[in-house]
C-alpha cells in the first residue's frame, strides 16, 4: 500500500515538473544547456547514423534546469563528497524518499525475508522486476492459487512469429513507478556499490532497514551479480551511459527499439505483418531492463545468438493495428536451467528449443541499424 502510495507521489511531481518543463521549452526553445539538448548532442556524436533517435529516451533525459545541475555539482566538488538529495535543488523531482521509508513494515516482508537465490535469470524479459515488485506478485500469487503457473504468452516459439497467429499477450504493462535519469554530470558523483552502502543511504536519506535501503540493496545486487557465460552487462543511470554501453557492444551504427505501448496486454491478439531485425542473423543486441531505484536505472545486458523481431500486433476481432510490438528469441537455451519457467510453459529443456518473448513496455534493445 504504502509502495503505492510512493509510486503516485512520484508520478505526480513528475508529471508536474514535466509540465512546467515544457512551458519553459517553449519560452526558450532549443536552449542548450538542458540535460536533454545535452543528450541529442552526445547521441550525434557516438551514433553513426542518421536514423530517427528514440523520442522515448530522450523524454527520459533529466528535466532538471542547468543551473540546479551546475550548483548540485559544485557543491559535490566543494565538500568532496555527494550533497545528500538535495537541499536548496529541485531534485525532488526525484521522489520524496523519506515517505517510503516510513511504512514499510508489510514492504519488508516481501523484500528484506524471501529467499532470492533461486527463482530468475538473466533470460527472463523482466529481470528488472526481480526484485521487489515482482516479489510481492510472486507472494500474492502463491496465496491465491496453489500451483504456480506460468502466464500466458509469456514465452512462445519462433515459429508462432507469422502473420496470422493468434496468441495471448501477457501483461507488458510498465511496473515501475514514472522517473526520469539524473544528468550524467549528476550520477557520475553518486556513490553505486555495495562497499559504499552507507553512502548512498545518506544520499537518499535511507534509514537502517527501511524499504529505501531494500530497494537499493536489492538494485546493487543485481548490477553486481558476475555476466553469466558469453553475457556482458551493464546497470546504467543515464541515457549518456546507456549509449556508452550500447556502442560498446555493437558499434557506433545502432539504433533502438521498442515496444510500442502496452495495447493488447492480457488479451488475444493477431499477428500481423512481421519483420526479423538485421536479416534475421543471430545477434547480440544490447537488452535493458528498469530496475527499481531512486532513479531512473536500467539494467543492460547483451547475449549472443538472439533473433530479434518487429510485429504489428492487430486486434483479432477489428483486425485493427493497436500495437508494434518487439520480440527476442534466445536460439540457444543451453545453458539455462531446466527448471526455468519457459520450459515449464512450453515443455522441453535447456538447449532443445529456441525461447522467444516480447519485449515489455519501456523495456529497450538495441540493435545494429538495418540500412
Ligand atoms: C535459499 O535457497 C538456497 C538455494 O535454493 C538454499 O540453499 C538456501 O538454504 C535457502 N535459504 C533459506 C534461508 O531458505
Ligand atoms: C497489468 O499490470 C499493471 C501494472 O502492474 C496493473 O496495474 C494492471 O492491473 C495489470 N493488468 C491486469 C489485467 O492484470
Amino acid at each position: 500500500m504504502s509502495l503505492l502510495f510512493f509510486f503516485f507521489l512520484l508520478f505526480c511531481s513528475l508529471n508536474l515538473q514535466v509540465t512546467l518543463a515544457t512551458a519553459a521549452d517553449l519560452k526558450a526553445k532549443e536552449n542548450p544547456f538542458t540535460p536533454k539538448a545535452y543528450l541529442t548532442r552526445y547521441w550525434n556524436k557516438k551514433i553513426n547514423n542518421n536514423l530517427p533517435k528514440s523520442p522515448f529516451l530522450v523524454s527520459k533525459a533529466s528535466p532538471l534546469k542547468a543551473v540546479d545541475v551546475a550548483s548540485f555539482v559544485k557543491l559535490a566538488a566543494a565538500q568532496n563528497k555527494p550533497p545528500s538529495l538535495f537541499p536548496g535543488i529541485s531534485f525532488n523531482v526525484y521522489g520524496p524518499y523519506e515517505d517510503i521509508g516510513k511504512n514499510d513494515i508489510n514492504f519488508m516482508t516481501y523484500g528484506g525475508n524471501s529467499n532470492e537465490s533461486s527463482t530468475q535469470t538473466s533470460e527472463d524479459p523482466e529481470p528488472s522486476t526481480n526484485s521487489l515488485v515482482n516479489k510481492k506478485k510472486l507472494v500474492t500469487k502463491k496465496m491465491e492459487f496453489s500451483d504456480h503457473s506460468v502466464e500466458p504468452g509469456k514465452y512462445f516459439r519462433e515459429s508462432r512469429l507469422k502473420q496470422g497467429t493468434v496468441m495471448p499477450m501477457p501483461n507488458i504493462t510498465d511496473k515501475m513507478p514514472k522517473r526520469s535519469f539524473l544528468p550524467r554530470s549528476v550520477v557520475s558523483k553518486l556513490p553505486f556499490s555495495s562497499s559504499k552502502l552507507s553512502a548512498i543511504k545518506e544520499v537518499f536519506h535511507a534509514s537502517d532497514n527501511s524499504a529505501l535501503e531494500c530497494i537499493i540493496k536489492e538494485a546493487l545486487k543485481d548490477c553486481e551479480r558476475k555476466p553469466n557465460q558469453g553475457e556482458t552487462k551493464r546497470c546504467v543511470g543515464s541515457a549518456e551511459d546507456m549509449i556508452d554501453f550500447a556502442t560498446s557492444v555493437l558499434g557506433r551504427d545502432v539504433t533502438l527499439r521498442k515496444t510500442e505501448n502496452n495495447k493488447g496486454a492480457m488479451q488475444k491478439i493477431l499477428i500481423g505483418s512481421v519483420k526479423a531485425v538485421s536479416g534475421g542473423k543471430a545477434t547480440k543486441p544490447v537488452s535493458c531492463h528498469q530496475k527499481l531505484y531512486p532513479y531512473l536505472l536500467y539494467y543492460c545486458h547483451s547475449v549472443p545468438k538472439v533473433r530479434v523481431y518487429k510485429a504489428d500486433i492487430l486486434d483479432p476481432k477489428t483486425k485493427k493495428k493497436i500495437n508494434h510490438g518487439v520480440a527476442i528469441c534466445h536460439l540457444d537455451t543451453s545453458t539455462w536451467s531446466a527448471g526455468h519457467e519457459a520450459f515449464q510453459a512450453l515443455g522441453s529443456g535447456p538447449g532443445r528449443i529456441e525461447v522467444c518473448h516480447w519485449i515489455f513496455e519501456n523495456d529497450l534493445i538495441w540493435t545494429i541499424a538495418d540500412h
